[in-house]
């Protein structure tokens, strides 16, 4: 069935409004997933014939959030970071996206893997305020990214494992998963 990004930017602002909670960000999460079905979108977004690199291709006024399509060429690790006071949903179209998650263990001050998954193509993981993440993605990836807030105006925490260092990132712009 048909779903424009239209329809789905309506839909997570109607969510959004009343629950911008866990619970709703899964919903959000769930859309993200019927949308990454449309041939429609993803021909106009994310396919053979879109620019690489990433695009912001939605900004709600209303609440907040952002979309942006990622066209990859070169496969990429990146270092565990979160996203400040914005959740994170990534939605895979092309390749896959390896994900781990990590946290502090009780009486630790360094971070350690705690889950890892993999998004194929048509899945989407949501990634909740605060919850540190690494992305590690094939060649060729293509996936997009929905954000509870313009990232260009956010501060993130990106972490060091092997030296527990810790540093603040101010106005990284897009350009980072
Ligand atoms: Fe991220």
């Amino acid at each position: 069935m048909a779903y424009s990004l239209e329809e789905f930017c309506d839909d997570a602002r109607e969510i959004l409004r009343v629950e911008d909670n866990h619970a709703g960000r899964d919903r959000v999460r769930q859309k993200l997933e019927e949308l990454l079905e449309d041939e429609a979108f993803r021909r106009a977004h994310v396919s053979a014939d879109s620019e690489p690199g990433l695009k912001q291709i939605f900004e709600d006024d209303d609440t907040g959030f952002c979309v942006l399509a990622y066209n990859m060429e070169a496969p990429r690790t990146s270092p565990p970071h979160d996203h400040g006071g914005s959740w994170a949903v990534y939605g895979q179209v092309e390749g896959y996206t390896d994900m781990t998650i990590w946290a502090a263990p009780e009486g630790s001050d360094n971070i350690e893997p705690v889950r890892e998954f993999r998004l194929k193509g048509g899945q989407a993981g949501l990634f909740d305020v605060r919850e540190i993440h690494s992305i590690n993605y094939t060649e060729g990836a293509k996936f997009v990214r929905v954000t509870g807030m313009d990232m260009a105006q956010e501060t993130r925490r990106v972490f060091d494992p092997e030296t527990g260092a810790v540093r603040e990132i101010e106005h990284v712009g897009t350009g980072s998963a």
